[in-house]
């Protein structure tokens, strides 16, 4: 980070050890005008005193910066498939992955939370909820899970909605990987390169053997086995995100309905139960 490493000649004769770290700063030190750590700190606002809620936000606000840094790498993806530049979206896809892992760790620091325990803050939540994250819906708009009625709740701010509704209406990551598959030779029905991309994604035949010829061949140096093994990554590390929020939630909370209104446990079990890239899984049935 730093851009001016080593500093001065204070040091002794005697200590012919390593330079020391600069300590004199005139303003701010240029570590806190990087990282904003005030920033970071004035927006962790408990709502309570309870003394388990300020983790909750924490981890919450943490997971928000991940779904941000996942939907980065995912429009890039895309931008270098629409360049026919195959290793730069491979990479990123890659990176993601690592970010994915990370992301599915931190419910680690959740695991404490005993049903008591988010009694004591649950109440003055009022009525937000995780349903109303807009970060988490492009991450699952990129994914394929798209639906309209997730986008209506950020009515009230213009530039978010307008936003969600581009990526509601425009390309997944495995739209572009299709159109970039079909503008390599292979065989990607009319139907599905036009198909309307404001519904999840389901599998289609000739999707699902265009992927099962790619996986015939397994030498390294198939590039677009490593896409598919990648992107196959990808839907395994985000189908972990939503089983362990589910486990979280029957663990915090039991089968109370949600504070979005939700019958709580019984609908997102059905939410994560959707597939994300099932060509991707079909592939796996007719091989
Ligand atoms: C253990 C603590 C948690 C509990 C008890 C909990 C509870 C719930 C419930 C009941 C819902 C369903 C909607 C509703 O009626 O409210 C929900 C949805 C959601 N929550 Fe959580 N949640 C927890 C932690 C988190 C965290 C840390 C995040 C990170 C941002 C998060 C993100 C989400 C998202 C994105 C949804 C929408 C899921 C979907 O549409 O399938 N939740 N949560």
């Amino acid at each position: 980070m730093s851009t001016r490493r080593m500093h001065g000649s204070a040091a002794s004769p005697v200590d012919a050890g390593p330079t020391e770290p600069i300590v004199e700063f005139a303003e701010v030190t240029p570590y806190e005008q990087y990282v904003g750590v005030r920033q970071l700190q004035a927006l962790v606002r408990p709502v309570t005193d309870h003394p388990a809620e300020p983790s909750f936000l924490v981890v919450t606000q943490i997971m928000e910066l991940w779904f941000t840094l996942l939907r980065r790498e995912w429009e890039l993806a895309q931008r270098r498939l629409r360049a026919d530049d195959l290793d730069g979206a491979v990479a990123a896809i890659r990176r993601s992955v690592h970010h994915l892992r990370s992301l599915n760790a931190s419910w680690g620091s959740l695991l404490w939370l005993t049903p008591t325990e988010f009694n004591g803050f649950r109440e003055q939540l009022g009525e937000a909820s995780g349903f109303q994250s807009y970060e988490y819906r492009h991450v699952e708009f990129l994914l394929g899970l798209k639906a309209e009625s997730v986008v209506r709740p950020h009515r009230a701010l213009p530039a978010v909605h307008a936003d969600l509704q581009r990526a509601l209406e425009g390309p997944s990551l495995e739209d572009d990987v299709l159109a970039f598959l079909a503008r390599h030779g292979l065989a990607v029905p009319a139907e599905v390169l036009e198909r309307d991309r404001t519904v999840p994604h389901e599998a289609h035949p000739a999707v699902t053997e265009l992927w099962a010829g790619i996986y015939r061949d397994p030498r390294p140096g198939n590039e677009l086995f490593a896409l598919g093994e990648a992107l196959t990554d990808v839907a395994e590390e985000f189908t972990t995100w939503r089983q362990r929020h589910v486990t979280a939630v029957r663990r915090a909370m039991g089968a109370k309905p949600g504070t979005g209104g939700s019958a709580g446990l019984a609908w997102l079990e059905r939410s994560a139960a959707r597939v994300v890239f099932p060509d991707l899984w079909a592939a796996r049935t007719v091989l």
